[in-house]
């Protein structure tokens, strides 16, 4: 396997990616903010799949967060996410510093409407604005054919799918699926801020995406609203759990839905603690 390549600036970045693209490589491209696991590598085992020179960031972009969120805290483990990345046959990681992304005088913000006024974009003022921003800015550095995002933040992969039509990006956006724990827990970064007792419960939100789901195939409602306050219930009944949002939605439009129609997704955000975890499933209809 190839020597992986690193880089903390753009110039660097750019110069490695041009001798791929000069060789004729297909260049597929996976944002993150670091603090790997298995979920992040399953994107970049999609991008391998699909590509010839697989670039991964490490980012931890202060623009996302809110005031009271968790940027200083969140976990930077670089050494461990550095091995991750060589051991998935990544090509380069690009980790620039705050300084590099953002330097001063830097005054330029990108914005999606519409599908940011809901879900995630609602419970977080400014936050989309912060990713659209950054991706932006990483789709430009990296020029990427292929950029993976995870199912697990279907609002952001929507939000950068749009983005990236409405621009005109020559990048192709592909939706990965929501890699899970054993006992159904979606993959998060923060799953590791969970203590024992919130860390056993927390299967508990797919479970009851899941019962949703079962629920919608014997047709046991005939409202949205009816499946939402089920959902709610179960959810609320959570040890210690603070309900964010639950929300039934189209899966392209993120409107709100009031039948079971067409594909949609229920997308629900939840605290455990200090701990924010976000999932979603998607359900086919057929109707
Ligand atoms: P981060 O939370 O590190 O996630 C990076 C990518 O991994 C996102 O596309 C996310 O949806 C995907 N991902 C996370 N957990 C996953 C799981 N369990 N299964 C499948 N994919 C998963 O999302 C961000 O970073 C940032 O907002 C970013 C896009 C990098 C912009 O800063």
């Amino acid at each position: 396997m190839a020597e992986m390549h690193t880089a903390t600036t753009i110039t660097q970045l750019r110069m490695l990616v041009s001798y791929a693209k000069k060789a004729g490589s297909k260049i597929g491209f996976v944002p993150t903010m670091g603090a790997l696991h298995e979920g992040h590598i399953s994107l970049v085992h999609q991008a391998r799949k699909q590509c010839d020179f697989v670039v991964v960031s490490l980012f931890v972009n202060p623009m996302q967060f809110g005031p009271d969120e968790d940027f200083h805290r969140y976990p930077r483990p670089l050494q461990n996410d550095l091995q991750l990345c060589s051991d998935a046959g990544v090509n380069l990681v690009f980790n620039p510093s705050v300084e590099e992304m953002y330097p001063t005088g830097f005054a330029t913000t990108v914005e999606v409407n519409r599908i940011t006024n809901n879900l995630c974009g609602k419970s977080r003022p400014g936050h989309f604005k912060g990713v659209t921003t950054v991706v932006m800015k990483l789709f430009g550095q990296v020029q990427p054919d292929v950029a993976y995002l995870g199912q697990k933040d279907a609002q952001q992969a929507l939000v950068i799918q749009r983005m990236a039509c409405d621009l005109d990006l020559p990048i192709e956006v592909v939706i990965c699926p929501t890699f899970r724990e054993a006992d159904g827990l979606a993959m998060s970064s923060r799953n590791r801020y969970l203590s024992n007792e919130q860390r056993s419960v927390a299967p508990l939100i797919y479970k009851s995406l899941c019962l949703l789901k079962e629920e919608v195939a014997l047709r046991k409602h005939a409202l949205c609203i009816q499946y939402r306050e089920e959902l709610l219930m179960r959810l609320e009944a959570i040890p210690k759990g603070v309900v964010d949002y639950v929300e039934i939605v189209n899966a392209a439009s993120l409107e709100v839905l009031e039948k079971m129609s067409g594909t949609v997704l229920v997308a629900v955000a939840l605290k455990l603690g200090n701990t924010r975890l976000i999932d979603n499933i998607l359900i086919n209809t057929s109707a």
